[in-house]
């Protein structure tokens, strides 16, 4: 039985599988440039974050309508249930819907079906983080969150930054997430996954990120490693994505282990587990194979999940 676990970093259109995005390119008349589930498979060999970006939102074409956005995330929770996981925290990338034309009561509300039928249908309560593409406009970010109100609080519980990292800064984001706090959501960033540890800094002071997603490069400074450490800073790692996108040479070398006796708060993670070879199970056995960590450690990376979860304290209580 896979080690009940909180999933703190997955974008939920990572989780699309070759299969699915065949049948629903089929379904909604969508030409994909790929005849098979082998051809898309055969594309997933990536250089770094860029190559793996221009298929991740080149796949998402094929994704239409609400039942597709239901579908999609039913699916994940399947396989998440099936992993151990017992509450996610779950990325939508909004813009890269918006800018296709598809409108985001279609994105939000055929998740939220999905999410509310979670705990009864798999087991699995949900959280549901707007992600804001930080290769855009800040002002384009702002539109969005406003756009997306009507969902604060019972469906959206919080902000995040992602895309592109290294050249696009993340000041222009400050108002966005300014405005997030203020109205009560949680607030997390993607950086130090490519970025140098000033990255990570950045999202720390100007954003108020309270969870770093990946962070991995933070070990480069020991000021920053102090600060994360000090302030108990959950860090959402995804070791099979940083091998599939070459951030380490191979899982052998992955920093996790380093992160764990620099005493930071770490979570193993999945990422985008149809693109990068596993779901966070898979993720926790590649590391104990690979990393040679033990039962005592992957019981303490589960539990960090929760202790890094934005869970009201009876419910993150009931895990540990
Ligand atoms: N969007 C989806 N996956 C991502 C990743 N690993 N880094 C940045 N943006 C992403
Ligand atoms: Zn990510």
């Amino acid at each position: 039985m896979p080690v009940p676990k909180a999933e703190l970093h997955l974008h939920i259109e990572g989780t699309l599988e070759p299969e699915a995005a065949l049948a629903l390119a089929a379904r909604n008349g969508v030409d994909l440039p790929f005849a098979s589930a082998e051809e898309i498979r055969a594309a997933y060999s990536f250089t770094d974050l860029g190559s793996f970006l221009d298929l991740y939102y080149a796949l998402m074409a094929v994704l239409r309508t609400e039942r597709d956005f239901t579908e999609l995330a039913d699916a994940y929770l399947a396989r998440a249930a099936a992993q151990g996981v017992r509450h996610a925290e779950i990325f939508v990338d909004p813009q890269a819907h918006l800018t296709r034309g598809v409108a985001l009561d279609t994105v939000l509300d055929g998740l939220g079906a999905a999410l509310a039928a979670a705990p009864e249908r798999h087991g699995i309560t949900t959280q549901l983080i707007i992600c804001f593409l930080r290769d855009r406009p800040g002002a384009e970010a702002l539109e969005v969150f406003e756009a997306a109100r009507p969902w604060f609080g019972t469906l959206v519980t919080g902000v995040g930054l992602d895309s592109t990292e290294v050249g696009c800064p993340a000041a222009p984001f400050a108002e966005v997430f300014g405005r997030a706090r203020d109205a009560g959501l949680r607030r997390v960033a993607h950086a130090g996954e490519e970025g140098p540890p000033p990255y990570v800094w950045e999202v720390l002071d100007v954003l108020g990120a309270e969870r770093v997603d990946h962070g991995i490069r933070s070990l480069e400074d020991p000021e920053l490693v102090a600060r994360l450490a000090r302030d108990r800073v959950p860090l959402t790692v995804c070791p099979l994505s940083n091998v599939r996108l070459r951030t380490v040479p191979d899982l052998a070398a992955h920093p996790l282990p380093r992160m764990l006796d620099a005493g930071l708060l770490v979570t193993v993670n999945s990422d985008d587990p149809s693109y990068f070879g596993g779901y966070v199970e898979d993720n926790f056995a590649a590391v104990r194979a690979e990393l040679g960590l033990d039962d005592e450690t992957l019981r303490l990376l589960a539990a960090n999940s929760f202790h890094a979860a934005f869970l009201p304290e009876d419910e993150r209580a009931a895990h540990l």
